[in-house]
């Protein structure tokens, strides 16, 4: 069980940020926000995604907050404690495991991607290769056998070694070093994407919204991308906010997470694309983009290599905060309703996810040619997980926040017991009970028959 007074749990709120931060800024907003972006029209996605951020996105991490902070639960226990006499809400905090153990199979893959190329850049190994030998380079490294699964393995085990360190010593004291170092690295980069000619093309692909290319499977991947980019419907939050002190502001805490994580998509953006077009790339090539455009844009830029080393060092540090909060959703299940001491659960967990992870990396080379509802292991678990995963698993905790915890209760986790007003109560209750349940329902419904 989490301890109630919280000795075990984050020291301070700053730390509580910066961890949920760390897990919600990950290759989330530096590998998959620009190509989703780039793929669905540009600033049109752009203004749905922030437009979701705030409506659902951080009413939705103050509700797994205060699922988490007020059971001190794991994402099981939680519902275990919460409504210990309606058993069917458990599946709940089932399906969230399993939700946080498929992401981090396929996520483990791109971080495995992200630490190789930093060794590349680093070895000066992508510097002066022409286009060609660039996505040769890509191609055969993720079509590989060994060197893709080796990566993994890698970052999985440094991802276990820091969990294992426990929340204090462990999440919380990485997260306040990693994150700051991000934050600089990123803005580093972006004056540099800013400063070359040409780049406001990409400025104008980035910002400009076209309403032309709004539709259902526009906002559907506006919906997911919000969702995984706030780590959100997955129990992450909710074990996150178990580790949260009682007198804290979960609203505070949400908005400035919330805040962080779109100030990092867009800082993401505002380096890939003035480059991107600066260099006469295409915006629109999919999940390599930061893998076979970027290294082409690094080559045809002055001191490119070094800023292919700080690219890919900013890609892996956002990756390890995310794999951090991701195995920690396994890890606090296993230790607290399995009682499994941390480092068994860790070692335990690491594995699992290596079995099913190594399948999604297998899926770019030997198994490229196995297909499941038309997609690849990988593509599957990517688009399972954020497209509908995430979003039904939110949709289920507004239905038992909104409309089968008490509302006196809600008030009394927000207020922390009283003793804040929380002035706009009713409006995150308007919205916890119809609003996002509401948007969550007609998105995914769309999204089936479209
Ligand atoms: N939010 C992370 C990212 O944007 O990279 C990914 C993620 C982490 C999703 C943890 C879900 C989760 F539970």
């Amino acid at each position: 069980m989490a301890d109630i007074n919280n000795s075990r749990g984050f020291t301070s709120n700053i730390g509580a940020i910066l961890a949920a931060a760390g897990g919600a800024v990950g290759l989330g907003n530096i590998w998959r926000f620009p190509y989703m972006l780039g793929q669905n029209g540009g600033g049109a996605f752009l203004l749905i995604y922030i437009f979701f951020v705030f409506l659902i996105g951080i009413p939705l991490m103050m509700t797994e907050f205060i699922i988490g902070r007020r059971s001190q639960s794991n994402a099981v226990g939680a519902y275990r404690k919460l409504a210990p006499n309606q058993k069917g809400w458990l599946i709940l905090g089932i399906l969230s495991i399993l939700g946080g153990l498929l992401i981090y199979a396929f996520y483990s893959v791109v971080a495995g991607w992200t630490l190789n190329y930093l060794m590349l850049a680093c070895g000066g190994k992508l510097a002066g290769k022409d286009t060609q030998a660039i996505t040769q380079t890509f191609t055969n490294f993720t079509q590989g056998t060994w060197w893709p699964l080796a990566s993994q393995f890698l970052f999985l085990i440094l991802t276990g070694a820091v969990v294992t360190m426990g929340v204090q010593k462990g999440i919380e004291k990485i997260s306040k070093i990693l994150m700051p170092a991000l934050f600089i690295l990123l803005i580093a980069m972006c004056v540099r994407s800013l400063t070359l000619s040409g780049a406001s093309q990409g400025l104008t692909f980035l910002l400009k919204p076209d309403f032309s290319k709004i539709d259902s499977h526009c906002m559907l991947a506006a919906l997911g991308q919000s969702f995984f980019s706030l780590s959100l419907g997955m129990g992450c939050m909710v074990t996150y906010g178990s580790y949260i002190q009682k007198s804290d502001k979960l609203f505070k805490t949400s908005a400035w997470i919330a805040a962080c994580d779109t100030f990092v998509a867009l800082l993401a953006g505002a380096v890939i694309f003035p480059a991107v077009f600066a260099f006469g790339m295409n915006p629109a090539s999919g999940p390599e983009l930061v893998y076979i455009v970027l290294p082409n844009v690094f080559n045809s830029m002055p001191a490119g290599n070094l800023f292919a080393i700080i690219f890919f060092l900013l890609l892996s540090i956002a990756a390890l905060t995310s794999t951090i909060s991701l195995l920690e959703i396994l890890v606090a299940f296993g230790v607290e309703e399995l009682h499994w001491k941390r480092k068994t659960s860790s070692i335990i967990s690491t594995l699992a996810v290596f079995i099913i992870g190594s399948i999604c990396t297998l899926s770019f080379g030997p198994l490229k040619e196995f297909h499941l509802l038309d997609r690849t292991i990988f593509e599957l678990f990517d688009f399972l997980t954020a497209s509908y995963l995430m979003p039904i698993g939110a949709l289920l905790m507004t239905i038992f926040l909104g409309w089968f915890y008490p509302k006196v209760e809600v008030k009394d986790e927000l207020s922390n017991g009283g003793k804040l007003k929380v002035r706009a109560f009713n409006l995150y209750y308007l919205i916890l009970r119809y609003i996002a349940p509401l948007a969550l329902l007609i998105i995914l419904i769309s999204g089936i028959v479209g």
